[in-house]
């Protein structure tokens, strides 16, 4: 390349100074002509040449395809011609569809956020040891890939407050991808992806939650199912609770198989007033799940790292 560009500097050299016939007796011209002309050539003869190295050097396709797994040799090559969408994408369309058709509005979370959205604004303390409950990484800035879709709650809050003042409730979801410091196990990735769910109103309540929780399940796995909550802790919910549906027959479970998949709780009253609303006037409700999880149960998939796996064998089953 760099040949190419410093021949091309010549050119423009031989160029200019061929602009200085102009300049010459008369008699002088067709001498000076002659020579500028066989530079010119002779440059280029070398810059075609330089080129015609380069289009050959690079006939070898470079193969971008990736390499499919950790106990197969490397394959000669993939087919690059046909794509499709991740499972974990097309399932998290399926999602969203869902709470969309139920009339909640869709907000994509950030893959980079900050101590405030991350831990001040859901009321977790200053130096509070729930704040290790998060094993979260951090950027040598001190930015935060988030390790909940929670983390946009705050900026929902304040986004969507005047609904409530037009008499609307708010209603959104948030699909996202989300990051810990996890020690990697066929059941933790340190990365995974969920949905949070953000509701406030004048006049909701758990109940109202629990409803909305249930017709998304069944939607989901496409049958009645039973559920369960226990209690949980969360400092931006109270009370806080624990989401559970017992596995279907369907999918491999058995009476009384019951699988958490979700947090959720009423929204605690300082992270609405930290997005200016008043706890006095409104309440909500608000969840958060993994998505993982949820495609793993309907699949009967038993390993999470599948997903992040690259592995095409594995995808092409979708
Ligand atoms: N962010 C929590 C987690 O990842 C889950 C959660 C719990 C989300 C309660 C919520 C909530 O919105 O209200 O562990």
């Amino acid at each position: 390349m760099l040949d190419i560009d410093n021949l091309k500097q010549e050119l423009k050299k031989i160029n200019g100074e061929a602009a200085k016939i102009r300049d010459l007796p008369v008699e002088q011209r067709a001498d000076f002509g002659k020579k500028i002309n066989a530079k010119r050539q002779e440059v280029l003869t070398k810059i075609s040449e330089a080129e015609k190295a380069l289009l050959d050097s690079a006939v070898e396709p470079l193969d971008i395809t990736a390499w499919s797994g950790i106990n197969e040799p490397l394959p000669e090559f993939y087919p690059t011609d046909m794509g499709s969408l991740h499972p974990l994408m097309s399932e998290l369309d399926r999602v969203v569809d869902i709470y969309q058709m139920m009339g909640f509005d869709v907000v994509e979370a950030r893959q980079l956020d900050d101590e405030f959205h991350m831990f001040d604004s859901l009321n977790f303390v200053k130096e509070h040891p729930a704040r290790d409950g998060y094993d979260t990484f951090r950027t040598e800035e001190g930015f935060i890939p988030p390790a909940h879709t929670s983390t946009m709650q705050h900026r929902v809050l304040k986004a969507y407050r005047d609904n409530l003042k037009k008499g609307q409730a708010i209603a959104v979801v948030v699909p996202g991808r989300v990051f810990r410091n996890e020690d990697v196990d066929a059941t933790h990735e340190h990365t995974f992806y969920q949905c949070e769910g953000v509701y406030v109103s004048k006049t909701c309540s758990l109940g109202n939650m629990l409803g909305i929780l249930r017709e998304f399940f069944e939607k989901y796995y496409e049958q009645k199912l039973e559920i369960r909550t226990q209690p949980g802790y969360f400092p931006f919910t109270e009370p806080s609770l624990e989401f559970l549906i017992e596995k279907p027959k369907s999918l491999g479970g058995k009476k009384g198989d019951y699988l958490e998949m979700l947090g959720c709780g009423m929204i605690h009253p300082n992270v609405l007033k930290m997005a200016g609303i008043d706890p006095e006037e409104y309440h909500g409700f608000a969840w958060g799940g993994g998505i993982d999880r949820l495609v793993m149960l309907r699949y009967g998939l038993d390993d999470v790292r599948h997903f992040e796996s690259g592995n095409l064998k594995f995808l092409r089953e979708f």
